[in-house]
């Protein structure tokens, strides 16, 4: 099969998106996902792909702010939207979730790690703005149950759970 081979008008759109600040432009299979958009149009390969089945978070980018699983999404559905990947975290020094990843040593292998970063980020705006989750029973607090709970949509094959969760913990200032 050969990759990338774009089929017939019918069958493609064109996209334009801002990409971690940059607008981007290009024509794209509608059957595409985001995430083979961003690894095999864009070169942007820091969001991987571990399941492509919506089901280990490893794929996780911020579109318009929000986590979303980049393997889940067609790149179609991005048109007109901000995508923030890995790589558009740091700006001259590390974002502070990338900081808190190393201080706390909080992976192993670092396969899951772009995703659990993007989600963090995305998880603690949800937080922050009040949003419930499984296991709130009365006002939103930063703690240990609310961040796993939060965060139980990614998988971390070499369970480096406990630091994740203190680096998170420590940029939540709880
Ligand atoms: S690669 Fe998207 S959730 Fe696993
Ligand atoms: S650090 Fe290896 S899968 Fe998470």
């Amino acid at each position: 099969m050969v990759r990338n081979a774009m089929p017939g008008p019918e069958l493609s759109s064109t996209v334009r998106l801002m990409l971690n600040g940059a607008p981007q432009e290009l024509t794209v299979d509608n059957r595409t996902t985001l995430l083979d958009l961003l690894r095999d149009r864009l070169d942007h390969t820091g969001t991987k792909k571990g399941c492509d089945h919506g089901q280990c978070g490893a794929c996780t980018v911020l579109v318009d702010g929000r986590r979303a699983n980049s393997c889940l999404l067609l790149a179609v559905a991005v048109d007109g939207r901000e995508v923030t990947t890995v790589e558009g975290l740091e700006d001259d020094e590390p974002h502070p979730m990338q900081a808190a990843f190393l201080a706390h040593d909080a992976f192993q292998c670092g396969y899951c790690t772009p995703g659990q970063i993007c989600s963090a980020i995305g998880m603690l705006d949800e937080l922050a703005e009040g949003w419930p989750s499984a296991v709130t029973t009365g006002p939103v607090h930063p703690d240990d149950a609310e961040i796993r709970e939060r965060m139980s949509g990614n998988l971390c094959r070499c369970a480096a759970y406990p630091n994740i969760v203190a680096a998170i913990r420590e940029v939540a200032g709880a």
